[in-house]
């Protein structure tokens, strides 16, 4: 059985794309569940991209110690030494360099001949390789280079050091077939190649990632660069649960096996999604709401006999919580440990003490608490953890007044550090007149870019989990995510989670 290695860029080019970007802490909690996952390399940013990516690949390498992390770099001695500085204290660091072998963004984009970029590749893989032994060389938008030059890049970059070859469809343009082809033609004609890995990296834009990524697999390919979602710049990456579970389940076709624990991949979605805002589509494969639903009579008859009459996978496999009833109102704090350890997920005597104070008043409030509602709480725990020392804010209590041919007016209530604020707003809604309130009282000034509510669980007393998008004053972007089973307060916990980001990403507004 061949071992394919993943390559996880969610924290890198799944970063990149509109609407996904995170946090400090944030992108640390995924890097560790990605060290949960499995992964065998974790792209945690691209160090010289600005002082907050450095920092976050960083910490990512402080992190974790099982994964390789890995720092993106163009092919300058600048990007290198960013790189390697903010990987140097990994467990196992790499430095992935990249320079583009395309025609087209040879001539137009770096305005480099032919020898100028081999001279390139060679002078700059053998930089990095003077700090780093694993270095990893893409040539960008490889599928649309000649194969011929492509070859003499490959070989320049062993020649250099490069242990691992990394092959993008940049663009998305390949096709299964041709990327098999190109695989295989690379096998053939480049020196020194069965030495190395070789990595495949596909967009997703024709909507063939992972059927490129799986034929490029059949065709030698060593190592799959995939994202959490399949998130990433335009119509994103190759999805990693739907390559693992490719690789999974027909291991019979493909003869091969990847390191990853099946049973984290949905907590992994889950958490990417709850920490970006990014609702993942019902009929999303392995992952969605309605992966593993089945509506029609013929098929829930023919499952309730067999299971395999209509279903290739189960659902236990890839971590799906059985929804069924599992604490009440007087379920102690060791049960909820319990039950969550059975669900996988393992916390600290702090995060506990947290998610059981919000156990509790949930359960005050809802009588059946389900799988999905623990998941929500645990998913969650980190809005509710207030970083005092940025100056974040806490919502203390709120009073909405709403009716049809009155005005709307919301009274919120907050405490930041040890001063508590008020004010009272009148808006076009109770939502409205709830953001006008903390707006004047932080006198901040944000534009709402985005707002949904969904239900986490089913039912009357459904916990309504609310997105919020905001962006500052300088154009940044941040997501606020917010749980209750009253949606008014979980839309205002969402937009002080946002506001939060903000403080602690600017510090604006200050104090005073
Ligand atoms: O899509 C791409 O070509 C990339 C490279 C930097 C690997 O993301
Ligand atoms: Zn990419």
């Amino acid at each position: 059985m061949r071992q394919i290695k993943v390559f996880d860029t969610t924290l890198r080019d799944g970063e990149q794309s509109p609407g996904c970007s995170m946090n400090l802490a944030e992108k640390i909690e995924m890097a560790k569940q990605l060290e949960k996952l499995g992964v065998d390399i974790i792209e945690a940013g691209f160090a010289i991209a600005s002082p907050m990516d450095r920092k976050s690949v960083q910490a990512i390498a402080a992190a974790v110690s099982s994964c390789t992390v890995a720092s993106l770099a163009r092919c300058t001695k600048g990007d290198i030494d960013a790189a390697w500085d903010a990987v140097k204290e990994a467990n196992h660091p790499r430095i992935h360099v990249f320079l583009a072998t395309s025609d087209i963004h040879m001539e137009y984009k770096l305005q480099m001949t032919r020898e100028q970029v081999l001279q390139r590749i060679r002078e700059m893989v053998a930089y990095a390789k003077s700090f780093c032994e694993d270095i990893e060389f893409s040539a960008e938008d490889a599928s649309r280079s000649d194969w011929a030059f492509l070859a003499r890049c490959y070989e320049n970059a062993i020649a250099a050091g490069a242990t691992t070859l990394n092959v993008p469809d940049t663009v998305g343009y390949s096709t299964p077939q041709e990327m098999r082809d190109l695989i295989s033609y690379l096998r053939e004609n480049v020196k020194g190649i069965a030495e190395v890995d070789i990595s495949v990296h596909c967009h997703n834009d024709l909507g063939m990632a992972v059927a490129n990524t799986l034929a490029s697999v059949q065709a030698g390919a060593t190592q799959m660069e995939c994202t959490i979602n399949g998130i990433g710049e335009r119509a994103g990456n190759a999805s990693l649960e739907e390559l693992v579970m490719a690789i999974r389940t027909r291991r019979d076709y493909y003869g091969a096996d990847t390191n990853i624990n099946t049973r984290q991949i949905y907590r992994s979605s889950k958490l990417l999604s709850t920490i970006t805002g990014v609702p993942i589509a019902p009929s999303k494969a392995i992952v969605g709401a309605n992966a593993f639903a089945h509506e029609s009579g013929i098929h829930q008859h023919g499952v309730i006999a067999n299971a395999q009459t209509y279903e290739i996978m189960n659902s236990a496999e890839v971590g799906i919580p059985q929804n069924t009833l599992v604490l009440g109102k007087h379920s102690g704090k060791h049960a909820l440990q319990e039950k969550l350890a059975s669900m996988g997920y393992e916390l600290s005597e702090e995060e506990l003490e947290g998610v059981f104070t919000r156990f509790k008043a949930m359960a005050d409030r809802k009588k059946n608490i389900t799988g999905s509602d623990l998941e929500a709480l645990v998913l969650h725990r980190r809005n509710n953890k207030i970083n005092v020392q940025t100056g974040a804010c806490q919502l203390v209590s709120h009073v909405i007044n709403t009716g049809d041919g009155m005005p709307n007016t919301a009274y919120i209530k907050l405490q930041r550090e040890d001063v508590t604020m008020e004010d009272v707003a009148i808006g076009s809604g109770p939502v409205d007149s709830s953001f006008k309130a903390i707006n004047r009282m932080l006198g901040v000034d944000v534009r709402l870019d985005g707002f949904s509510l969904n239900a986490v669980t089913d039912g009357e007393d459904a916990i309504g989990e609310a997105v919020v998008k905001i962006v500052a004053p300088d154009g940044e972007p941040y997501t606020g995510t917010g749980l209750s089973t009253d949606i008014i307060e979980a839309s205002i916990r969402a937009y002080v989670n946002g506001i939060n980001k903000m403080i602690e990403n600017t510090g604006y507004p200050t104090k005073e």
